[in-house]
């Protein structure tokens, strides 16, 4: 495992965030502690900041 964090922008999606990352809301609690994470780069989720797969319900795309 690599201490690096590596965010890549997927295609029609959301950034995927990989290494060890610690999310947090505007208020600074912390929202999830992982290796992996999925941000909303779309504007759609119900779940932000993270993605919940509604990019794909309303055809977003990257371009
Ligand atoms: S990128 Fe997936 S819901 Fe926004």
């Amino acid at each position: 495992m690599s201490d690096r964090v590596t965010i890549t922008p997927l295609k029609d999606g959301p950034d995927q965030i990989t290494g060890p990352v610690t999310v947090l809301d505007e208020d600074g609690n912390i929202l999830k502690e992982t290796e992996s994470a999925f941000l909303c780069r779309c504007g759609h989720s119900a779940n932000k900041p993270f993605c919940d797969g509604a990019h794909k319900r309303e055809g977003w795309t990257s371009n």
